[in-house]
């Protein structure tokens, strides 16, 4: 099978690697890739509009196209795809509104009665802010569209939130947006492949989400993650799976939404709670650098199986290891950052995988191309090893100024003591 990746980023470099391992996939794309998918599969120059990418999966015969972040999703990639009768992994367009709009997630967790934060959705600035008023700080403002990780604000003062509903609220379209209730508490990852009927869990992960130590800092795209995380007693994984997943997945039937494709579900968690803060559409960037080298089931397997309806019958099955991955950053991120630094990874411990996230080849040399280059990933018989090998490893590559966090995994840490 000629299968095709499409994005550019660590996650595609996850995936991409998990496929090849398949005795079904013959030949791995990606489009448009990076250089470190360069090394494993061909990549395909595009400019990732889902007219080209049609085009691109005809021209090269692609069996199977599995799409990695939401754009494309949410501009209905697999609508396109499935109307020329073409095999896509993914939601499609109605679906993919889970992560496209906040404003629909949140109605769609309301109306079903599903767990998550308590909240009210505006298009108009004055009665933002007479809210705002009314239910105080600590408060979190959200933009209802997509906008790549930087559309949440988490505000302790009034002045901040204020200014996070001009700026969402001043775009010339107009914007809209969702105000909700601050949840203390432990974030995990809880992804799931859903195939319209059916939902196999994944491993829990957990990402480090501020650019720095403490969690302090800007919000960044993730700067490492850790899985699996035991951060879920068997009484609130039990609820998860009714009050969350089920009631889910039997509220899309009922909106007469067919889901296809894996639904991350953003959780805050606390002893006596869990809530959702959030759907995404597709894979976590970085959470699949640590889920996938951990599964042992053949991926296409799957992913047929998702889109065929046969999840029921397929089980997934998981390596008792544990995965870290680091994420080396260019110095700036998540600001403005620096671009071209030349990098040099040497020979590594065979537990040891670096997934290129934004770098390119500049006349032979490799270089960064984003704010997150690399995401350094070991697997081991336990998080302490897999977590210690992964920064051994960040030590030996030379990748000048790169920022890169200190203690992910130590959350899960202090937990444990
Ligand atoms: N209600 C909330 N309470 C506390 N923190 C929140 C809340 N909602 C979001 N956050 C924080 O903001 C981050 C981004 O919010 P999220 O809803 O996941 O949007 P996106 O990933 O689209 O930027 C979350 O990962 C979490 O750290
Ligand atoms: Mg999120």
């Amino acid at each position: 099978m000629r299968v095709m990746v499409v994005g550019s980023g660590g996650r595609e470099h996850a995936i991409v690697l998990a496929l090849k391992k398949s005795k079904r996939v013959t030949e791995v794309f990606c489009a448009p890739g990076n250089a470190g998918i360069a090394q494993v599969a061909s990549c395909l120059a595009t400019d990732a509009s889902v007219s080209s990418l049609l085009a691109l999966a005809k021209e090269q015969a692609i069996d199977l196209t599995v799409v990695g972040p939401e754009g494309p999703l949410v501009a209905g990639i697999v609508d396109a795809f499935e109307a020329e009768g073409l095999q896509i992994f993914g939601p499609n367009k109605k679906a993919s509104q889970l992560e496209g709009s906040k404003v629909f997630c949140k109605s769609f967790l309301e109306r079903h009665v599903i767990p998550t934060a308590k909240h009210q959705s505006f298009k108009d600035e004055l009665l933002a802010l007479e809210y705002l008023e009314k239910v105080g700080v600590p408060i979190v403002i959200k933009d209802s569209n997509l906008a790549a990780g930087k559309g949440v604000t988490v505000a302790t003062e009034k002045e901040q939130a204020r200014s996070a509903i001009e700026n969402i609220l001043s775009a010339p379209e107009g914007g809209e947006l969702v105000i909700e209730d601050y949840l203390p508490g432990q974030e995990v990852s809880f992804l799931i492949f859903v195939d319209g009927e059916s939902y196999a869990p994944m491993l829990l992960a957990q990402d480090y989400k501020q650019a720095f130590d403490g969690d302090r800092g800007d919000m960044t795209g993730g700067m490492g993650t850790i899985a699996p995380v035991s951060l879920l007693s068997d009484a609130q994984y039990d609820y998860v799976r009714r009050e969350i997943i089920e009631k889910t997945l039997a509220g899309l039937k009922k909106d007469d939404i067919l889901y296809k494709g894996v639904l991350f579900i953003g959780l805050m968690v606390t002893e006596s709670d869990v809530k959702v803060l959030e759907f995404n559409c597709r894979f976590g960037d970085p959470e699949t650098q640590v889920v996938l080298p951990l599964l042992k089931t053949d991926l296409l397997e799957i992913m047929e199986a998702v889109i065929e309806g046969r999840l029921a019958e397929t089980r997934l099955e998981w390596s008792d290891e544990a995965a870290a991955c680091i994420i080396m950053a260019a110095p700036g991120y998540p600001g403005s950052y620096k671009k071209d630094i030349p990098i040099t990874v040497p020979e590594l411990a065979k537990n040891v995988t670096v997934i290129h996230a934004g770098t390119r080849l500049k006349e032979g040399q490799l270089v960064s191309s984003g704010g997150r280059v690399l995401g350094v990933t070991a697997v081991a018989d336990n998080l302490d090893r897999a977590i210690a090998s992964a920064y051994e490893a960040v030590e030996d590559i030379e990748f000048p100024e790169a920022h890169y966090r200190r203690d992910i995994g130590s959350r899960l840490q202090k937990t444990k003591n």
